[in-house]
């Protein structure tokens, strides 16, 4: 079967089940094309929630379908492949969590959402790379505080330590993403040197050298809606995050131009969904082999974490 064909099988299966497709922007552009909703993770996990739907596909990585399902303790949440995984949240483990605290226990526990949901039940508030900033000023405040243990990404700790002013002791130093951190400030000037008058927008997951050389930092949706609200002679924009975001810029802005600023920044957990998969879960609703499942000790305490955010976004 091919593409178009898969896609209209997908989409009649939805219609005649009570599922919602949730997509995020780094998924392969014909995923995102049968996705009742693209977006980034707290878009996502706010969809979610909402949702009134008894299924919801999941085409994400496990931390994002995870949190979908902690939020949706009695829907099913299915993931098309269970082997797309956050490599970055295994910075990251309860036991560490717990050290930091008995060394800081004044501090609250901010925990990034690219993280296992028994680190989430170990925290005192969730963040994403959206509102980062506004839950550290949050949390500080509400513990008296002006310093905060956050983990597990290093360069998001950073970025939020340098716009919050709140001091972020990172859990650990060296968590970081292998597909935002391999871009480097010598990249962003081959790129601008290749494609003038560009504007750079790049994700915080980046080290702070490129950051420092951006026009836009934020998260895929913050980054979107830059896009969609700029100005007609901004036409050209230089991308640092993943290439299924670029290819969804493209696709949907198409008087303007997006370029990469380096190749190969594909994040190969995000891609290890397919139509196929996903034509298959529709076909067998109630394979438990696609069901997210959080151990409910777990996703109890999880849900703390998480509603907090959620209640201050
Ligand atoms: P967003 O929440 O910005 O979509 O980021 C998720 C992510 O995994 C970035 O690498
Ligand atoms: Fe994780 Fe990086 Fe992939 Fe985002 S891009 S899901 S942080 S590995």
């Amino acid at each position: 079967m091919n593409t178009i064909q898969l896609q209209e099988d997908i989409l009649g299966l939805k219609k005649e089940n009570d599922v919602t497709i949730l997509a995020h922007y780094y998924q392969p552009i014909e995923i995102q094309e049968i996705a009742d909703y693209v977006g980034d993770s707290l878009g996502l996990s706010r969809t979610a929630k909402k949702k009134a739907n008894n299924y919801i596909v999941f085409a994400g990585v496990d931390f994002m379908a995870e949190t979908a399902s902690i939020v949706n303790q009695d829907k099913h949440i299915l993931i098309p492949n269970y082997e797309s995984c956050c490599p970055m949240a295994a910075y990251l483990t309860p036991e560490m969590v717990r050290e930091f605290r008995n060394k800081y226990p004044d501090l609250p526990v901010v925990v990034y959402v690219n993280s296992t949901a028994a680190v989430k039940a170990e925290s005192d508030i969730c963040c994403t790379s959206s509102n980062s900033i506004m839950i550290v000023e949050k949390i500080s405040q509400e513990f008296n505080v002006s310093s905060v243990l956050f983990g597990p990404d290093a360069n998001l700790a950073d970025y939020t330590e340098q716009k919050s002013g709140i001091k972020c002791i990172k859990m650990p130093e060296e968590g970081h993403c292998y597909v935002h951190s391999q871009i480097r400030p010598e990249d962003i000037e081959i790129a601008k040197k290749k494609y003038s008058h560009t504007k750079l927008l790049v994700h915080p997951e980046c080290i702070r050298a490129v950051r420092e050389l951006a026009d836009f930092v934020g998260s895929t949706a913050q980054m979107y809606n830059r896009v969609k609200n700029s100005s007609n002679d901004e036409n050209k924009f230089l991308i640092g995050t993943e290439e299924g975001f670029r290819v969804r810029l493209t696709q949907d802005f198409q008087n303007k131009n997006f370029y990469s600023v380096k190749d190969k920044l594909i994040c190969y957990n995000m891609k290890k969904h397919n139509l196929e998969l996903i034509e298959y879960i529709l076909k067998n609703l109630d394979d438990q082999a696609f069901e997210v499942k959080v151990p409910s000790d777990i996703a109890k305490k999880a849900l703390i974490p998480i509603n907090k955010m959620l209640n201050y976004s």
